[in-house]
Formats: structure tokens, C-alpha cells, sequence
């Protein structure tokens, strides 16, 4: 089966630094794919670099088996890092700015509420984005994000900064996604919840692959069933 996603040699640098060297993987089609690593691993330059707001310097990056080109936004979807709003818009119309980019059938509205209400955001529907909390502004962000309805998804830290009602309500949601068949692909320094939520996971370092499998292909190949935490350390150290 040709995966969703094949990324291939993925490389960037900036200046003289190496940042991605050469990172390969890929993402099936309903697959949750979780990316681990420590700060600095090249993470967030991955994600950057898959929905195209970073070009890279080499490597090959294919979508159902075609190159990908530049207009992604309707193929790969991010909810970064930083949830950076427009401060001058309210939170319903930044689903409807994403409505329109990504040109929704009409009746998007049904599901954008729904996304609204499940995040606890009705209430601040007409709020500005500029008097928004952090985790309101990603909240926003998410449901924005899910609405385009891509089918590969990108969350860069997605749980850092919510609530729990929020981590349970994104939990859930990317489980629905997921078999919907959207393919997912997620960093965390959550261990527990990379363990619980993921399909697969990547263990990164210094913008490689130095671990890739399930958890317990992980657990076995690094032998006598130590904790994800144990493994982790071991091969970032
Ligand atoms: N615009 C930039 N200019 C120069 N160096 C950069 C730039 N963006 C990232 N880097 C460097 O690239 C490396 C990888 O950064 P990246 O943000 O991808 O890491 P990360 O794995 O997402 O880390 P974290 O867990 O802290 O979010 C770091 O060494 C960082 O300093
Ligand atoms: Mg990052």
C-alpha cells in the first residue's frame, strides 16, 4: 500500500548548522505518528518544512506516491506551536477565513460550531483574537485547523497549554480523525500520552531518525521492556 506520506532525506540547514540530515519516514493512511525528541531535535523544522513554510535543502516529500507542490493547504494542515492569532479577528471568523481558503461546501458552519462547542469556545465565539488566553488562542487554532478537513494533519506540542477537559476533548478528537482516516502526525514531550495516543513513533536527534517503531518494537529491539522514558534517554542521550 502506497503511503499517505513518504518523506524522503529530508534536509535543512541554516547558516552552517545541520538542522534536518537527511530524515526519512513515512505516514499511512488513519495512522497516528508520533515524533519525540529533545528540544532542538528538528521537529518543528519537519513540520515547517512538510506544509511548505520552510524549503528545504534537499530530500523528497511525496503525497500518495506525487511529489508534493507548493499549494498544500488543502493536503497537510499545521496547528504550531506558538498559537498565533490575527488579534483582529474574532474567533468564529477565523473558521470562516479558513472556510473560504480552503473553499468548504456550504453548511461548514454546522461542523464549525460543533468543533466550537466541543472545545468550550461558544461563548467566546464574537471574542477578538488579542483577548484571547493562550489556550483559547489554541483552541481557536484547532478548530480552525480541523475544519479545513485535510486528510494529513501536523500538531506541533498539541497539549501543552490546555486545560484537561482540552487535552481530553483533543484526545478524543484525534481519535475520531483518525478513524476517519485522516493521517496524523504529532510531537510530544508527553511520553505517556506519545504511548497512549500514537500508532507509531519516531524518536529524533540532531534531525535524525534514531529510533522508529511501535511501542513495542521499541521496547523489544532495546531489549528487556524498559519504560518509553528509559528508551528515550537512552538513544538521545
Ligand atoms: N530560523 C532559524 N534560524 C536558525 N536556526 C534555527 C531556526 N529555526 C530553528 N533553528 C535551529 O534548528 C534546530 C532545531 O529546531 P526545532 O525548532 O526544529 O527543534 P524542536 O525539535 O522543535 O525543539 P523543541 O522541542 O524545543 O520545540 C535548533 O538547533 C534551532 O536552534
Ligand atoms: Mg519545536
Amino acid at each position: 500500500m502506497t503511503p499517505v506520506l513518504e518523506v524522503r532525506g529530508l534536509t535543512k540547514r541554516f547558516a552552517r548548522a545541520i538542522v534536518l540530515d537527511g530524515l526519512s519516514f513515512s505516514l499511512a493512511r488513519g495512522e497516528v505518528l508520533g515524533l519525540l525528541g529533545p528540544n532542538g531535535a528538528g521537529k518543528t523544522t519537519t513540520f515547517l518544512c512538510l506544509c511548505g513554510l520552510l524549503r528545504p535543502d534537499a530530500g523528497t516529500i511525496a503525497y500518495e506516491g506525487k511529489a508534493l507542490g507548493g499549494n498544500r493547504g488543502s493536503t497537510i494542515s499545521l496547528i504550531p506551536e506558538s498559537p498565533d492569532v490575527y488579534p483582529m479577528l474574532t474567533v468564529w471568523e477565523h473558521l470562516a477565513f479558513v472556510a473560504r481558503s480552503v473553499r468548504l461546501a456550504p453548511g461548514w458552519e454546522v461542523r464549525a460550531n460543533a468543533l466550537l462547542e466541543r472545545f468550550g469556545m461558544t461563548e467566546h465565539r464574537d471574542a477578538l483574537g488579542q483577548a484571547l488566553s493562550k489556550g483559547m488562542r489554541q483552541k481557536t487554532l484547532i478548530a480552525a485547523t480541523v475544519l479545513a478537513d485535510a486528510p494529513v494533519l501536523l500538531l506541533d506540542e498539541p497539549m501543552i497549554g490546555l486545560d484537561p477537559r482540552g487535552q481530553r476533548e483533543l484526545r478524543d478528537l484525534i481519535a475520531s480523525l483518525r478513524s476517519n482516516g485522516t493521517s496524523i502526525l504529532m510531537s510530544t514531550h508527553l511520553i505517556e500520552s506519545a504511548e497512549a495516543m500514537c500508532d507509531r513513533l519516531i524518536i529524533m536527534k540532531a534531525g535524525i531518525a534514531v529510533a522508529t517503531g511501535n511501542v513495542a518494537t521499541l521496547r523489544s529491539s532495546e531489549s528487556d521492556g524498559r519504560s518509553l522514558e528509559d528508551i528515550f534517554l537512552d538513544v538521545t542521550a
